[in-house]
């Protein structure tokens, strides 16, 4: 298959309703973060969900503006799927994007879970399903095929063992279908980093657990997967595997690091997989996509 570059822009981690939590966070709560590795700073009193729509409506205007072949909002979407309010505002907020670039959503741990943020259920998955649809799914752009899976049942198979061993034997038969076709770049779209150093480190809170991981590093590096695009940590991280690109970009919404709330602006071509995060808060955006 011949393959022409393609341009996308990658956000994660919307999450409307989660700067709330941060109004009048106390010096306790702050070090409370801290221990769990995130930087967390408190937030002045607002209305409605005025942060997060802020920034996503930025991303989405540099996403006009630069007119990416596709979106992909890689999970986290909304802090509470409960909440019709935080969905009625991604909603409406993503009506913003041009009707001509298309939005694929990735599912994350807040948007697929139970009350605990972390744990799938049959429930969980049903109502993410009527919600946004479904949650592993691929498509094709360019040469390059993308394969969206759902990491939080990666993650927390114990409620949904038989949902955890489907995606692994879909997932396989994906990256079958891409070899047999030829296709030049796979590309994996996941909520979250399957690893953030190393295949082999030990679990983390923002990584996949190693027994869950290793089937499907193995699957990925088997098939020559490229890369994979990720959020969950809200903030930026980078590693390598046997030349597979293991990429989390910060959040569009609140940030937990170092780096501020932002978009990652990727170009995937059959000599290289380039790509460049840019600030919500400081950076103009881009005359166009570098
Ligand atoms: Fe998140």
């Amino acid at each position: 298959m011949t393959m022409r570059p393609v341009s996308f822009i990658q956000l994660a981690d919307t999450q409307f309703g989660m700067f709330r939590n941060f109004v009048g966070l106390t010096k306790q709560g702050i070090e409370e973060y801290r221990r769990r590795g995130m930087t967390v700073q408190p937030v002045e009193p607002f209305d409605g969900f005025a942060p997060e729509t802020e920034r996503f409506e930025k991303a989405l205007n540099a996403a006009n503006q630069l007119r990416p072949e596709f979106v992909a909002l890689c999970g986290d979407m909304v802090n509470d799927p409960s909440s019709s309010a935080q969905l009625a505002e991604l909603e409406r907020v993503s009506g913003r994007l041009a009707p001509d670039v298309p939005l694929y959503r990735v599912s994350g741990n807040h948007d697929a879970s139970e009350g605990d943020h972390v744990t799938p259920t049959e429930e969980s998955l049903a109502r993410y399903r009527e919600l946004f649809g479904d949650d592993t799914y691929s498509f094709s752009h360019g040469g390059a095929k993308f394969i969206v899976i759902n990491s939080t049942v990666l993650h927390s198979p114990a409620h949904v063992r038989a949902e955890y061993d489907r995606q692994v034997d879909w997932l396989e038969a994906e990256l079958v279908a891409a070899r047999e076709c030829s296709v030049e770049r796979v590309i994996v779209l996941s909520h979250h980093p399957l690893f953030l150093e190393h295949p082999d480190e030990p679990a983390h809170y923002f990584n996949v657990p190693p027994d869950n991981r290793r089937p499907v590093i193995d699957l990925l590096s088997r098939y020559r997967v490229d890369a994979v695009f990720a959020g969950h940590m809200h903030q930026n991280n980078y590693a390598e595997h046997k030349g597979m690109l293991m990429i989390a970009s910060g959040s569009v919404g609140y940030p937990l690091g170092k780096d501020p709330s932002g978009y990652r602006v990727v170009t995937v071509s059959k000599d290289a997989i380039r790509h460049r995060y840019y600030s919500l808060e400081t950076t103009q955006t881009p005359a166009s996509i570098p």
